[in-house]
């Protein structure tokens, strides 16, 4: 096992909402709260690292980590529009010492999905005021805390509202098809024989989460980060990041800049050429003039994706797949970063990378041929600048809910919320130079 030098950073990521707890003005709070909720359960208490951060972020350092990647939450720092919290404030200020006292370098995200409801309210990631509203509390947060941070991420996966819409669309394409077979084949259109789907039903959930979301959002469609996004909201996310990127450099002029995109290693077989090639423009290519004055971009890299003559190909006979179903695929890792290389010229930071699953045995396998192709990368002379696991703690997996295991930890959240580090964590460590 090769070590890497003492500057590169080894450590682990979270974001607030899945960790912290009772993130109560978010609005994947009042999402999960909705009778009509997508939501597996609640997130309640997660896994309680807002009380927790401590123990937490000596058991990565103990291992031997180096940096710690999390989020500032906005919705807690600006619960109501335009009144901020300041104890807030000097709670993550205290995580960031807390890093630094145990020899962490902290890598903050100021935007990781959850926003505060009453952005929702206005109309959220579809709102030409957003960009505005975001860089008002970029400017409040680095202020006060960017003279004590390094590296900021402004926006965790810019690009996945356009993922989302991508998938809501292919989804739509099978159902009409699936509707049409039906009707050809004289079935009737709203028979529950359809693989399940009752139109009739599905038009009457439409309405009813309409008139659930105009209560709770002032608003028919809430706009959040996950939603699908339009082409002009995806404009919109850009000028948000561009606006706080202004503003960091404004006020802390020394610190790394970048944002982060979920980026598939799209592969082409025969025929399959130009869907992979439109899926990178949206995952990546169409992004790099607004990145153009970045410092760096966080590569978030889960698995691999295939397209052949008929579109979007399925996992490989017999693959292993992890808990979300992606197949196990560590070496996308390094043909992700590889290919941003050619196109992006700043440093690469891998923000996010790891798989869910309940046997940590193949945690370990998955991290050590992720960074061995690391460390190809950087022996080729590609930029790469460290390297995060996701995520430190089992935790909130979104509409997945608790039993999606990630974590280097496993946390018993029946029990206290107790800790348990897994072999992955100590292995992780390892490879930090010292
Ligand atoms: C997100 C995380 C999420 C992880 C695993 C990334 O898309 O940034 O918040 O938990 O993937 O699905």
């Amino acid at each position: 096992m090769q070590v890497f030098e003492k500057q590169f950073m080894i450590g682990a990521a979270t974001a607030a909402h899945q960790v912290e707890g009772n993130n109560i003005h978010s609005d994947c709070w009042a999402q999960e709260h909705m009778v009509h909720t997508s939501y597996t359960e609640p997130s309640l208490d997660a896994v309680d690292h807002y009380n927790r951060y401590e123990e937490d972020i000596r058991l990565m350092a103990d291992a031997g980590l180096n940096a710690y990647r999390f989020s500032i939450e906005w919705a807690r720092v600006e619960p109501q529009e335009g009144k901020f919290d300041e104890a807030e404030i000097e709670h993550y200020r205290k995580v960031i010492s807390c890093c630094r006292e145990n020899g962490l370098e902290p890598v903050v995200t100021l935007h990781h999905f959850s926003s505060p409801v009453w952005l929702i309210r206005k109309g959220g990631w579809e709102a030409e005021t957003t960009p505005a509203d975001f860089a008002r509390y970029v400017r409040y947060v680095m202020e006060r805390l960017g003279g004590e941070l390094r590296y900021v991420c402004t926006i965790n996966e810019a690009n996945m509202g356009v993922q989302v819409a991508a998938i809501a669309e292919r989804y739509k394409k099978q159902m009409m098809a699936q509707l049409a077979r039906a009707q050809a084949a004289g079935d009737s259109v709203n028979s529950e024989v359809q693989m399940g789907i009752n139109l009739e039903k599905m038009m009457q959930d439409q309405k009813a989460i309409a008139e659930e979301t105009m209560q709770v959002f002032g608003v028919s469609k809430a706009e959040c980060f996950t939603s699908p996004r339009t082409p002009h909201g995806d404009a919109l996310v850009m000028e948000a990041h561009k606006a706080a990127r202004a503003v960091i450099r404004a006020v802390c002029p020394a610190i790394k800049v970048g944002l982060t995109l979920s980026l598939h290693d799209i592969q082409a077989l025969p025929g399959g050429e130009a869907a992979a090639e439109k899926d990178w423009d949206d995952e990546l290519t169409h992004y790099l003039p607004a990145l153009a004055g970045d410092d760096f971009l966080g590569v978030q890299n889960y698995t691999r994706s295939r397209y052949d003559a008929s579109g979007s190909m399925p996992a490989p006979e017999g693959a292993e797949l992890t808990q979300m179903n992606y197949e196990f695929y560590p070496e996308g890792l390094e043909h992700v970063i590889r290919r941003v290389a050619r196109q992006f010229h700043g440093d690469l930071i891998v923000t996010e990378n790891g798989i869910a699953a309940a046997d940590d045995t193949r945690r370990v396998a998955f991290i050590e041929r992720a960074l061995a192709g690391v460390q190809r990368c950087i022996a080729d002379g590609l930029p790469v600048k460290g390297y995060f696991y996701w995520s430190l703690l089992d935790n909130f997996e979104w509409q997945k809910g608790y039993a999606m295991q990630f974590g280097l930890v496993a946390v018993d959240r029946a029990n206290g919320q107790k800790r348990a580090p897994k072999p992955s964590l100590a292995r992780l460590g390892a490879y930090a130079g010292k």
